[in-house]
């Protein structure tokens, strides 16, 4: 039987159980699968996201930029933020759910390379078929930028023939391009030595963090000017226009 997630040993990867709050992002659901952040995903400080986010590797300064985007409050008009108004713990503390992530027009889009656009289904869960198709993608066992960039262009093309509805603008392409390489930054082995197939598999497949594959968050942590050339590399590959 499995033991219920608030047993879990602090840090030791538990799957989600039933109830559990969880984002669009693997990433963060893997954060909350190992109590980096809170298992259930809800009540979240901002403090704690950081912390979690050191953890793996992410520079002081993209933590700030994610972390603030994130906590700010949700504006209909602009779609930025994702909080709710007035929403604090017991403490007066700003707090956030790992479901708000996935708040309609705001951070969540369509095209995603794990989940399936809004329009069409579930856009919050992962799609076992979809990450089949990312694993197998480079067919080698690592993922270099142009592959990345390269599934970026297939995965558009394939949602433009299958979604009448669909809803992805440039800034949003850069937005996901800007998630593959933060991918690679983090997940990544250098940008010469490319992300392991088997690191990936554990992200998308199991929202877990790939120790068990070998994995170690870098020494050096990844900051804004090697991200913008992760995400020049990528959106160079996955030019659709
Ligand atoms: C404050 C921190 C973060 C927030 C709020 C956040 C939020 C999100 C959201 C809302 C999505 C869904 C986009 C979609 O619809 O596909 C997403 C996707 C993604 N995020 Fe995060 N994220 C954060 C940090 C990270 C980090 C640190 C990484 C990598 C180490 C990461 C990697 C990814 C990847 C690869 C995807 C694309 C998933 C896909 O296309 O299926 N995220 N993120």
């Amino acid at each position: 039987m499995t033991q219920p997630s608030y047993l879990a040993k602090k840090y030791e990867f538990h799957p989600a159980g039933a109830g559990d709050s969880r984002s669009p992002c693997p990433v963060l659901n893997a954060l909350a699968n190992h109590g980096l952040i809170a298992r259930d995903g809800r009540n979240i400080t901002a403090d704690q996201l950081k912390d979690a986010l050191k953890h793996i590797g992410v520079g002081i300064d993209i933590r700030l930029a994610l972390v603030k985007a994130a906590y700010a409050v949700h504006d209909e008009t602009s779609h930025r933020g994702l909080r709710n108004p007035g929403q604090v713990n017991n403490s007066g503390i700003a707090v956030l759910n790992l479901d708000q992530t996935g708040r309609p027009h705001a951070v969540e889009h369509d095209v995603s390379l794990s989940r399936e656009d809004r329009a069409l289904g579930d856009c919050i869960n992962p799609h076992p078929g979809l990450i089949e198709g990312f694993l197998g993608y480079p067919q080698k066992d690592s993922f270099s930028l142009s592959h990345l960039g390269g599934l970026r262009k297939k995965r558009l093309q394939e949602q433009k023939a299958k979604n009448k509805d669909l809803n992805f603008s440039y800034r949003t392409h850069i937005v996901a391009c800007a998630e593959a390489a933060i991918l690679q930054g983090v997940f990544g082995e250098g940008i010469f030595y490319g992300l392991p197939v088997k690191y990936a598999k554990a992200v998308f497949q199991e929202e877990r963090l790939p120790y068990n594959e070998g994995w170690k968050p870098r020494w050096t942590p990844l900051m804004i000017p090697e991200m913008i050339m992760l995400i020049l590399a990528v959106l160079y590959y996955a030019s659709p226009f």
